[in-house]
């Protein structure tokens, strides 16, 4: 495996080494684990690196931190803690643990223990092997379950029987590592995953937990194939009883997809949008405004998202008819469209087939959207008006007159505003 090791990033082999002299000095037996060990394995890049300790995991990371300047966050409860390198690395260091599950589908009693209990607990072969770091068998591959084997061969397998009903979760990772590597989900775990879909293990979860592994899925790079998947081995009606990724769902996939990529062509040094959000409102795109927040709520989406999928679910259906008229002036579509998410407007152009939708909101968002006013607040100081409401109205009104052309220049818009204060 050394020679894998040396196939790495030399900062990545920095990292391992300053792993394994920590592990020397301070005598605790370490590993890589996890993906990142399959990553190496496949010849992926990652830089997430995974280490298990035998021992004191915070003690580890402390000094592995200070040897390499990294920022340390710990979780001494739970024996881990993570170390930031740089601008690209980061570095997860845990103390081997056990895991029992007093009950299907909550969270597992953990308790300190050796490597071979830690990758036992794990989801499938290829995530459970593990290279040495210590200082007797430097570079030796654990591989208690033929990771490898399974590896060489694409499967993705679990390591028992009652691997999805301990953590239903991982029906949601075997789908995503199947589609992600092109792999397939062996003939064993295939049942006992379709079992698990059939008792509905997923909805007995702890909600946030299944929302996590569902927004990994969502970035995944080919989304189409995941969700179809999903949709095939275990339904997303996890999510709400019902809910399905249909035919419709699929062609607004696409849609989305396709506005996604134009945005980031046209707009590159714009803030990036969260692509993921944009395929989880084409999920939920059948749901009406009760059920949506009822997801919402029940998933515990951060504030920023149920925000911006709330609006855009209210704004596609009104909006959609609203932007098809001709009659629009750029300063009522730019009212109409500025107070939504690049993610909300995304949304609506690829919900919309109409010509003139498209025109309207392309034309928001290449011309409109970047203008401001000539004149500020300060020049409307110097005309004498007291600093209040007015302010935000005035300027309000002057631009919108220079987004329909009314006025053009610094003097016109100055004007503009002095007519408007006496008028008040
Ligand atoms: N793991 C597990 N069961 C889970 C989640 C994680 O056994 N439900 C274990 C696996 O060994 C996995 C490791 O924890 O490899 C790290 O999990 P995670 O970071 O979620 O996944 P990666 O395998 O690193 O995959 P990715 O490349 O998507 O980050």
């Amino acid at each position: 495996m050394k020679q894998s090791i040396h196939k790495l990033p030399q900062e990545l082999q920095n990292l391992i080494m300053t792993a394994h002299h920590v592990s020397v000095n301070k005598k605790i037996p370490a590993y890589l684990v996890g993906g990142f060990v399959r990553d190496m394995l496949l010849g992926v890049k990652n830089f997430d690196l995974d280490i298990v300790v035998e021992g004191n995991g915070i003690a580890f990371a402390e000094e592995f931190a200070r040897k390499t300047s990294g920022g340390l966050t710990t979780h001494k409860r739970f024996g881990t803690a993570s170390v930031i390198v740089g601008h690209s690395f980061k570095v997860d260091i845990a103390t081997a643990r056990e895991e029992s599950y007093p009950f299907p589908a909550t969270l597992p009693v953990v308790t300190p223990s050796f490597l071979r209990y830690d990758l036992k607990r794990r989801d499938f072969t290829i995530n459970a092997m593990a290279i040495d770091i210590g200082a007797l068998h430097f570079g030796a591959c654990i591989d208690l379950y033929h990771g490898k084997e399974d590896l060489a061969a694409q499967v993705i397998r679990i390591l028992h029987d009652n691997s999805f009903i301990d953590d239903p979760t991982r029906m949601v990772r075997a789908i995503r590592f199947e589609q992600r590597f092109g792999f397939h989900i062996e003939p064993h775990t295939l049942r006992l995953l379709k079992k698990a879909a059939r008792l509905r293990m997923l909805e007995k979860v702890q909600p946030q937990r299944t929302r996590d592994e569902l927004i990994v899925i969502l970035k995944e790079k080919n989304p189409m194939h995941q969700l179809q998947r999903l949709e095939q081995l275990v339904g997303v009606s996890f999510l709400i009883r019902g809910l399905r990724f249909t035919q419709k769902s699929r062609k607004l996939l696409a849609a989305v997809e396709k506005q996604m990529s134009w945005f980031a062509s046209m707009h590159a040094h714009r803030r990036q949008i969260d692509q993921w959000l944009m395929r989880f409102m084409v999920l939920i795109d059948a749901l009406d405004l009760k059920d949506t927040r009822r997801v919402l709520e029940k998933f515990a989406f951060y504030r920023g998202e149920d925000k911006r999928v709330l609006d855009s679910k209210k704004a596609a259906a009104r909006y959609e008819k609203i932007l098809t008229s001709s009659a629009l002036s750029a300063s009522q579509v730019y009212s109409l469209l500025e107070p939504l998410s690049y993610e909300g407007i995304l949304f609506i152009k690829a919900r919309s087939r109409h010509a003139r939708v498209h025109a309207h909101i392309e034309e928001f968002l290449q011309r409109l959207n970047g203008m401001r006013t000539h004149i500020s607040g300060n020049d409307l100081r110097l005309l004498g008006v007291e600093p209040g409401p007015l302010y935000q109205q005035v300027l309000k009104k002057v631009l919108a007159a220079r987004l329909d052309g009314f006025v053009v220049t610094r003097h016109e818009e100055l004007e503009l505003a002095r007519k408007l204060i006496v008028r008040k």
